[in-house]
């Protein structure tokens, strides 16, 4: 059963993971993730700073994640890599790494997009989470709409226009003093705000009712984060009105999510949807998707909060499905800061 090393270096986590198995019958055997803690006092990750992390991490993460895995670089199959997209210093450790053990051991490389990862993370954790599905990817960097029909054949239906779904969640959290990353504090704070204080604008749910308009399945979120930085700027008792805002802001933003996600799902009659990203540990978020499907039998999937946020194992899982396929990078392989997803049709 071949097994798999990824590494995952993207941005300001250093993750590494074994994982083996063959076609969908894949089994997490150990996954490392050391997050970069010091960025929060900066306010965003600082690229040169999560570079030199990486570089000092790499090699005990990784030998932790083998260890755990009750594995050792001998009976390592193959390594996996993030090759984009990210911070390229960040991304490039990674591809450095990766690329001296697959030399020095002999074993193939894959280079791996790491927005692939994300759509294949709830696969390591429930077996119905693989296509047809329609997947929704929210993450720090990316807000992706896919149809995906079969694995490798990806349909990109929307995406955002200007901020990522995780980036106006970092945004606004911050406008309301939250610490960084905001979006778990976001939704806390949220939970106990009062939702008929403060109507957003939802973006671009009504201007155009017809699917082969791309603003039909196209997101923004810049004009939301303006409304909810008035907001602030015209509240006489902002310590009163946070809760309220945060609420506003996440239900206008939840609202439009499901709504163009489903407009995905019933254009394609699908019925899974699969959720990915940082953003897909919002519970409110899940629960709104889910609550939307009942009438139409819809299933939602979602993994656990730590295989949606940056990890290698959906890295290492997406090598073990490019390996199958013969899919295998060389030694030239760099790292690109930006690239499409691979198998777009
Ligand atoms: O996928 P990820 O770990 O990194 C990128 O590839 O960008 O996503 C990180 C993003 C951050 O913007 C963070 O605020 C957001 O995911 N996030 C959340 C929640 N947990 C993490 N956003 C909303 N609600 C959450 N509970
Ligand atoms: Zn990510």
């Amino acid at each position: 059963m071949p097994r798999a090393l990824g590494i995952e270096t993207s941005c300001d986590e250093t993750s590494a993971s074994v994982v083996d198995g063959v076609g969908d019958d894949v089994r997490l055997r150990s996954l490392v993730i050391l997050s970069q803690d010091v960025h929060a006092i900066f306010g965003g990750v600082v690229p040169e700073i999560a570079s030199r992390a990486h570089v000092t991490s790499i090699a005990a993460v990784t030998r932790r994640a083998l260890e755990e895995a009750d594995s050792t670089l001998d009976n390592v199959e193959l390594i996996g890599v993030t090759y984009a997209p990210g911070l390229i210093g960040a991304l490039l450790v990674g591809v450095g790494f990766a690329k001296s053990l697959a030399w020095t051991l002999g074993v193939p490389l894959v280079a791996v997009h790491h927005m692939e990862g994300h759509l294949f993370a709830a696969s390591l954790e429930q077996a119905d989470a693989v296509p047809p599905f329609t997947a929704l990817l929210v993450s720090g960097g990316h807000t992706l709409l896919l149809d995906v029909p079969a694995w490798g054949t990806y349909r990109q239906l929307g995406a955002t226009r200007d901020d990522a779904a995780g980036e106006a969640f970092d945004k606004v959290a911050k406008l309301l003093g939250l610490p960084y990353p905001g979006g778990r504090p976001l939704e806390q704070l949220a939970a106990g705000g009062d939702p008929a204080r403060f109507q957003f604008p939802r973006p671009m749910l009504d201007r155009a009712r017809d699917t082969a308009d791309p603003a039909y399945y196209d997101l923004s979120f810049s004009g939301l984060k303006t409304a909810v930085l008035h907001a602030i700027r015209g509240s006489d008792d902002l310590d009163r009105d946070r809760a309220a805002i945060a609420r506003g802001f996440q239900d206008a933003v939840i609202e439009t999510l499901v709504e163009k996600t489903y407009r995905a799902a019933m254009a394609h009659r699908r019925t899974r949807i699969v959720l990915g990203g940082g953003v897909a540990c919002n519970r409110t978020l899940f629960e709104a998707m889910k609550a939307r499907g009942v009438e139409s039998g819809t299933e939602v999937f979602a993994a656990s909060p730590r295989l949606s946020t940056d990890n290698a194992a959906m890295i290492a899982r997406v090598a073990l499905y490019r390996h199958e396929r013969g899919e295998h990078a060389g030694l030239d392989l760099t790292a690109h800061a930006s690239r499409p997803i691979p198998g777009l049709v």
